[in-house]
């Protein structure tokens, strides 16, 4: 592994597509090891291109203005950090072979849209997911509840993310809401609505997995699967809120959770860092969703592990060691906008940072909205509990004003 000089003509570079807080972090942790990094986003002065060494703003669901900007750039690596991308120009770059689509063009494809990844884990690789089906009318919908998914049941667009276009139905009167709801708010509307039924789960959790080189001297240079200790969370209105690692499980709960991972990422491929969404009840556990990249609610790993999410898929792509280890029990808890406001400031902060361990991140996000999420603050605790208590606090302490 060769690393050049950031801004010559030896440079390594990454494109970030998508440069939001956790591209941010990202980019941060790739210009320790002195590659050059290129962050794009669709808005002037996002978080990411606070940090890098260039930015552009360009529509990323536009294949020719995204192949435009990489013949331009000519980076290594093109690393998502969104959903909402014209995939078309990854497999395309990728077919070329001048760089690297990490983890791999196939792998945003799938995952941009519900479908591809949902059949491709329940009906490919038999992982267990809760009940669902695809509509593409109000009456196909409808009949899909109907014949056996039932209520409550969850409705959404097949291309969205962070909750948006999301909702949980309880009774047949809801239904057509949720319908109109799902087409009117997905990034990109494909049509068509994945309805699932509810998964009663005890807790659900995010299990990052990093398809790393091994360096152990019997396996040198092989892939290896790694797991970093189960991240606990909670979710409000399909957005995260709080999160916790380690969550405690059962040994049973645990290693099926980690056998799915494996399955589902393997297939996947790719080297980089990816985060599992499962939910889990008692022994069970379902496959929800997975991101072939940092998760938000991984977040917590900026205080929590000897390596962060973020140095994990810097190392992964890069073709380092890692190491996945947790280091102290801790926790993260959003700062939501709470105001719709350009400019805004921040206040409080010498009070949340009086906070035993807390630490926190502010994203620096030009324009602030109700239920965007501005900050994070992080901290460690002798339990889940009290770290909890401590990250709720500290950012509870922050209070965001328009200017
Ligand atoms: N079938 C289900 N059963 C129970 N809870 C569900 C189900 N689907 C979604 N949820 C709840 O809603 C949350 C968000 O759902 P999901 O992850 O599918 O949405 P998303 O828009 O992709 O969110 P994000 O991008 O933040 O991961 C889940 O973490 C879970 O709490
Ligand atoms: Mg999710």
């Amino acid at each position: 592994m060769k690393i050049g000089t950031p801004l010559s003509n030896s440079a390594t570079k990454a494109l970030l597509l998508g440069s939001g807080e956790l591209g941010k972090e990202l980019a941060i942790a790739l210009q320790r090891y002195g590659v050059e990094v290129i962050a794009v986003d669709r808005y002037p002065n996002a978080p990411a291109h606070q940090v890098a060494h260039r930015s552009h703003v360009i529509d990323m669901t536009d294949a020719v203005a995204i192949k435009k900007l990489i013949a331009e750039e000519q980076p290594n690596f093109i690393i998502p950090e969104i959903e909402a991308i014209g995939t078309q120009a990854l497999i395309e770059i990728e077919a070329e072979g001048l760089c690297t689509v990490v983890p791999n063009a196939r792998a945003i494809q799938l995952t941009m849209n519900r479908e591809g990844i949902r059949t491709l884990a329940a009906e490919q690789l038999n992982i267990p997911t809760s009940n669902y089906a695809f509509a593409q009318s109000f009456a196909e919908l409808q009949a899909a509840v109907d014949a056996g998914i039932g209520y409550p049941c969850f409705i959404k667009p097949t291309m969205s993310s962070s909750g948006k276009g999301q909702s949980m139905v309880k009774s047949a009167e809801g239904l057509q809401a949720a319908w109109d709801y799902a087409k009117s708010s997905g990034r990109v509307d494909t049509g068509k609505v994945i309805v699932e039924a509810r998964i009663d789960f005890d807790y659900e959790i995010t299990l990052l997995t990093v398809r790393a080189l091994s360096f152990d001297s019997a396996q040198d240079g092989e892939i290896k699967t790694y797991f970093c200790a189960p991240i606990g969370h909670r979710q409000e209105s399909g957005d995260y809120r709080e999160s916790w690692q380690p969550q405690a499980m059962s040994a049973d709960a645990l290693k099926a959770s980690q056998d799915i991972a494996f399955k589902i990422t393997s297939e996947i491929g790719g080297l980089g860092l990816f985060g599992v969404e499962l939910f889990i009840k008692g022994d069970e556990v379902w496959f929800s969703e997975v991101s072939p990249r940092p998760h938000d609610t991984g977040m917590v790993t900026l205080v929590s592990q000897k390596q962060n999410e973020f140095e994990l898929h810097a190392r992964a792509i890069l073709g380092l060691p890692v190491d996945t280890s947790l280091h102290s029990i801790a926790a993260s808890a959003v700062i939501l906008g709470g105001v719709k406001a350009k400019g805004v400031v921040y206040q409080g902060l010498e009070k949340a940072l009086s906070v035993p361990t807390s630490e926190i991140r502010l994203f620096g996000k030009p324009e602030a909205f109700i239920s965007r999420r501005m900050g994070v603050a992080l901290a460690t605790g002798e339990s889940v509990d009290i770290a909890r208590k401590r990250a709720v606090k500290a950012a509870s302490m922050i209070v965001i004003k328009s200017d």
